[in-house]
């Protein structure tokens, strides 16, 4: 596809989108005064346990700007047990939809790597990342190739999850790919945003095929 016929599909995907992500966003909070990220342990004992009887050290890691893939991101925590963390930009996105848009596609076009606040301490003992991220004009939000460029996917189970505004999974998953080398990249999970919350059969499903 021709770049600007990509832009006109993603720009009239977004403006249909605007609506979908603004009214899933209502728990969207001000990130400015967001406190750093930080790597959690998991509490769940149960999960705990199934983590413990294949073995695997898992990190849940996942961007969210308002909230739908924050929402995923902790249904698996709870399934599969593990750390979760947040990928933070240093720069917070604006609390206005248009102004994120415009950003984010600035950030794209010039494959922009936005310094992130995440740190994790020995990225080195997972096993397995759950990577979640919504689809941003048509693939990663930039934090997350950061994210990637810093912490290497090599030689990890890399499981990828993704919630959208009406596009669907467009290049979230074969940029992924292209980025994340030397990863075992499993099957992706694409949820739509305004369904991410009421999702708990659909992970489950998709983290059951995971752990094969
Ligand atoms: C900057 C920006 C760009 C987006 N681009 C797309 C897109 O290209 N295709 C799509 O289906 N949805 C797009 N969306 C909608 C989001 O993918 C969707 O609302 C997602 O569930 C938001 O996840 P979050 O709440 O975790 O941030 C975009 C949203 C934003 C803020």
């Amino acid at each position: 596809m021709k770049r600007r016929d990509f832009l006109k599909q993603s720009a009239f995907a977004l403006a249909g989108l605007a609506m979908l992500s603004l009214g899933c966003g209502s728990d969207k909070t001000a990130k400015a005064d967001a406190p750093q990220p930080e790597v959690k342990q998991s509490t769940n004992e149960g999960a705990s346990q199934a983590m413990n009887n294949n073995g695997k050290k898992i990190l849940v890691a996942y961007f969210s700007w308002s909230g739908n893939t924050k929402a995923v991101a902790e249904e698996i925590h709870k399934q599969v047990g593990g750390d979760i963390v947040e990928i933070v930009p240093a720069t917070p996105y604006s609390e206005n939809y248009s102004v994120t848009v415009a950003k984010a596609k600035t950030e794209q076009e010039a494959g922009a790597r936005p310094a992130i606040s995440t740190k994790i301490a020995d990225f080195e003992q997972y096993d397995t990342i759950y990577l979640g991220y919504p689809n941003w004009w048509g693939s990663m939000p930039m934090p997350v190739a950061t994210f990637i460029d810093t912490y290497k996917m090599s030689g990890k189970k890399v499981a990828p999850f993704f919630t959208h505004g009406g596009g669907g999974v467009q290049r979230c998953m074969s940029d992924l790919e292209a980025r994340a080398q030397g990863a075992n990249v499993t099957d992706y999970l694409c949820l739509s945003g305004s369904s991410a919350k009421n999702s708990q059969g659909e992970i489950t499903s998709w983290v059951k095929k995971t752990q094969n």
